[in-house]
């Protein structure tokens, strides 16, 4: 083989054969291939894309690249769900027990956030004791138990993804449909669970900008994770707007719990419940109709909250916060961000919603960077609210030190205002599969 032909052949949009992916992945993980070649020819393949044939292919080369996960000693249906990032999206943290509560078995491994974007295992690790990096067979035996758990990915899985990805990052080489497909579903596959439910996000703080490209990429991940022999489905969502009112790691581990409480019946308990009804649907439990209510009892009942109490002090967390948010940590700084203007509001630019958060402290710009578990932000008001120049639009927190004027005008410029009230907008854009 020689990858000098295979960058030529994508470069003419031409088809890779498997045994030239195969050979590609497996001897770019061993590093006989070197990165100027690879870059050149994930350029390529960003340009020209590649057919459903080859990201399939591309997809099991990489799985195999590395372990996979053992779930054969999980008692029952195994439903994985992986969402395709977002800003404020804290869903993994209530629809898992919702689902477990449901008699679904919810094993997660998860990844830390990087850019704009919060990670589940950095919300879980901001709970004084929780710990995420479980020995295997006690991972097991706490979704046995309690139906839910969530784990950092084990170092061993999809290693061609680890060093793909670093170098996506670095040649501007992400946004392209069937390379996301095959990183997440290479992910989603060496997991093993026996369903997956993908929620890919569209909008501005989403990779996929617009609905139709969020329909593409679903349906590319939705057709591979069926050709490689699972259940799969997926259901778009918006995320031109963030989700829910806390952007930040505590802020949105109190937000969780207070859904699982039934105590927020809004945006974010609606698609915890559309998504929770998915998973259990999907372990054969009922029809749709049936597992919304399912859903809906299981907050409502309290059990779903038992889960997540049960399922995090399994990991080692001290579950007190649960009845005393304070004991999460508080931030020692708050600023509050008010409405330049009166007027309805039409807009919240996500992804600039999520960049103040990271300049609080609440995210990482590189993977080494620390996390200020208490930054973050509460969006005051929501999407369609009516408001009056000097209303509070957002409360700004943060531990450390940062120019908070600055990120506050960030915030206010994230608004978009109009005199007249914007129309409705669903959360769920589509399901596809
Ligand atoms: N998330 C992933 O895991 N991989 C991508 O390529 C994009 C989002």
């Amino acid at each position: 083989m020689n990858m000098y032909e295979i960058i030529l052949k994508s470069k003419h949009g031409e088809k890779l054969s498997d045994e030239e992916i195969k050979w590609l992945v497996k001897d770019y993980v061993d590093g006989t291939i070197p990165d100027y070649q690879v870059s050149a020819w994930l350029m390529a393949v960003n340009l020209n894309s590649m057919s459903d044939e080859e990201t399939l292919c591309l997809t099991m080369a990489m799985k195999d690249s590395g372990g996979t996960v053992d779930l054969s000693g999980i008692d029952g249906v195994t439903v994985d769900k992986h969402s395709t990032g977002g800003v404020g999206d804290k869903t993994s943290l209530i629809i898992g027990p919702i689902a477990a509560a449901c008699g679904v078995r919810v094993p997660k491994m998860s990844g830390k956030g990087l850019g704009h974007t919060g990670g589940t295992i950095d919300k879980l690790e901001s709970i004084p004791g929780c710990s995420t990096h479980l020995e295997f067979d006690d991972f097991i035996a706490l979704v046995n138990s309690t139906g839910f758990s969530i784990v950092s990915q084990s170092g061993d899985l999809v290693p061609a993804d680890k060093k793909l990805y670093a170098l996506r990052d670095a040649t501007a080489t992400v946004d392209s449909i069937p390379l996301i497909c095959s990183s997440i579903m290479s992910k989603k596959l060496a997991m093993g669970a026996d369903c997956i439910l993908l929620d890919v996000k569209t909008g501005s703080g989403a990779f996929m900008k617009t609905p139709e490209d969020a329909e593409k990429l679903a349906s590319l991940m939705v057709r591979t994770g069926v050709n490689a022999g699972k259940k799969c489905m997926a259901v778009i969502t918006d995320m031109d707007i963030p989700l829910g009112k806390a952007v930040g790691n505590t802020l949105e581990v109190i937000e969780a719990a207070e859904v699982l409480k039934g105590n927020a019946k809004e945006r974010l308990y609606d698609l915890c419940i559309e998504l929770a009804a998915d998973m259990i649907m999907m372990a054969g439990k009922g029809t749709k109709e049936e597992c919304v209510k399912l859903a809906e009892e299981a907050v409502s009942s309290g059990r779903a909250l038992e889960v997540f109490e049960k399922s995090i002090a399994g990991q080692g967390g001290d579950v007190s916060f649960i009845d005393n948010y304070d004991l999460l940590g508080k931030a020692t700084t708050e600023y509050e961000v008010l409405s330049p203007s009166d007027g309805y509001i039409a807009g919240i630019n996500s992804e600039e919603i999520g960049l103040v958060s990271l300049e609080l402290g609440a995210g990482r710009r590189t993977k080494e960077s620390a996390i200020d578990y208490t930054a973050g932000v509460i969006l005051e008001k929501e999407y369609g609210d009516f408001v009056k120049k000097g209303d509070k639009l957002f409360t700004l927190y943060t531990s450390g030190k940062c120019d908070l004027k600055a990120i506050a005008d960030k915030a206010a410029a994230a608004v978009t205002f109009s005199s007249v009230q914007p129309p409705h907008r669903d959360t769920v854009i589509k399901i596809v599969g």
